[in-house]
């Protein structure tokens, strides 16, 4: 069977509930899960949201990841064709394989590790901060972005007093709604802001990572030309502020509302990565999930999957299939390893990953811990949720706590 033979649905977006994906989830999980997809730019793909599936597709090098080629299942996709040099996220092997290669020694579990000292910092830092300012206290601007911010500009070598060049741009590339014109404008500036550091690092090397990239592209056998440094240098940016900035301000919201385990984890602080990868499970912030297009004719449930279709994988709707994890709408701090795909999975999976984890196995018990009697500031309900932008979580997060 192809789309073409079926209705095709509408990508779920309206939540009933702000900390559950949304509830037609559920029934194209059970009825439909290779259902055919209506874009908005009016061609028909699929979406996928069974666990097994689209592990399958995210393994399967008969799709590519290739945006620029694909629907967006949202009005407007933060990818263009003009994005492509330097951009992983839209390279295909060979050519993906070459550049991961080259990123992946940076970004190793130990390299990682050794960040450990230099995030406790940060975090101490920021904590206090909020400490001597008092409740109510933000977190989004006290805590939530600054820490994982300041940590990749210190990795990558990006002057953290630049932040609002490259945060206020990756906020309108992000946001749903940003106007063609608006978000051109904001991904050539970020472009070109990174082309100008990676000319200033070849004038005064560091020893941060866009140096050594810089420098390991004079090698012949590398070979990548300022626009691809640049564009790396942007994803990894954009990806290593933004990701993890929500993941710890809408996975503090989520502690609030759920004291037990909250006490539990205060009790038990050796618990947070277990703790960590539920959150990242039970949240999965990338809301819309990722694209895939069939390069060649696809066969897979009994649906015919045509080459040059955009495949929509929600890995929201896959973290909460009931077939691969029990009880998937509860949030279980204990859960076990549970093969959840919020980093993804496949040769796209999240690069960023361990520094992502290291980030938050020191941020959330450090937060915990300086204030015991952290609380919510306003009532839950009034807090303001991301579901305007591609990457979910809190626009802002009132707290307070016993002074
Ligand atoms: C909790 C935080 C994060 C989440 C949930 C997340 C999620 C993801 C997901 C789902 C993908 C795969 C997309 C796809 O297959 O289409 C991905 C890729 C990627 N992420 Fe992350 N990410 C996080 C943090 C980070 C950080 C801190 C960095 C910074 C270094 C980063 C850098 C990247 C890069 C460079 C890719 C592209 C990899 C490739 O194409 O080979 N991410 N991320």
């Amino acid at each position: 069977m192809d789309a073409a033979q079926f209705p095709a649905v509408a990508l779920p977006v309206q939540r009933s509930c702000p900390l559950d994906p949304p509830a037609q989830y559920h029934s194209l999980r059970q009825e439909q899960p290779i259902a055919p997809l209506a874009f908005p730019d009016g061609a028909v793909g699929w979406l996928l949201t069974r666990h097994e599936d689209v592990r399958a597709v995210l393994a399967d090098d008969r799709f590519s990841s290739d945006r620029t080629r694909a629907s967006s299942p949202v009005r407007s996709s933060p990818f263009r064709p003009e994005d492509r040099p330097g951009m992983l996220l839209n390279m295909d092997p060979p050519q993906h394989t070459h550049y991961r290669r080259m990123l992946t020694r940076y970004f190793t579990v130990r390299r990682m590790r050794d960040l450990a000292p230099r995030i406790e910092q940060i975090v101490a830092d920021h904590l206090d901060a909020m400490h001597t300012a008092g409740p109510p206290v933000d977190l989004v601007p006290a805590f939530a972005r600054p820490v994982p911010s300041l940590v990749i500009c210190e990795l990558l070598g990006v002057p953290y007093a630049e932040r609002d060049v490259f945060q206020q741009r990756t906020a309108t590339l992000l946001r749903l709604e940003t106007p063609e014109q608006e978000a051109r404008q904001a991904r050539r500036a970020l472009r070109q802001y990174m082309r100008d550091l990676v000319e200033a690092k070849r004038e005064h090397p560091d020893d941060a990572l866009i140096t050594t990239l810089v420098q390991a592209a004079q090698d012949p056998q590398a070979a990548l030309t300022d626009d691809e440094l640049a564009g790396l240098g942007m994803l990894l940016l954009v990806a290593g502020h933004e990701t993890t900035a929500n993941m710890l301000a809408l996975g503090t919201y989520v502690l609030l509302r759920h004291p037990d385990q909250l006490e539990a984890l205060r009790a038990h602080p050796e618990g947070i990565e277990p703790a960590v990868e539920e959150l990242l499970r039970y949240l999965t912030i990338l809301q819309f999930g990722t694209v895939r297009v069939a390069r060649q004719d696809v066969e897979i449930g009994g649906r015919r999957i045509r080459a040059g279709q955009t495949v929509v994988l929600a890995l929201a709707a896959a973290n909460r299939d009931p077939e691969h994890f029990a009880h998937p709408d509860e949030l279980d701090l204990s859960r076990g390893p549970s093969q959840h795909l919020a980093f993804g999975h496949g040769v796209h999976q999240c690069l960023g990953q361990q520094l992502a984890r290291v980030e938050m196995h020191i941020a959330f018990p450090a937060l915990l811990r300086r204030f015991p009697t952290l609380r919510l500031a306003v009532p839950p309900e009034e807090v303001p949720m991301r579901d305007d932008m591609f990457i979910y979580g809190v626009h802002a997060l009132a707290l307070t706590w016993d002074s």
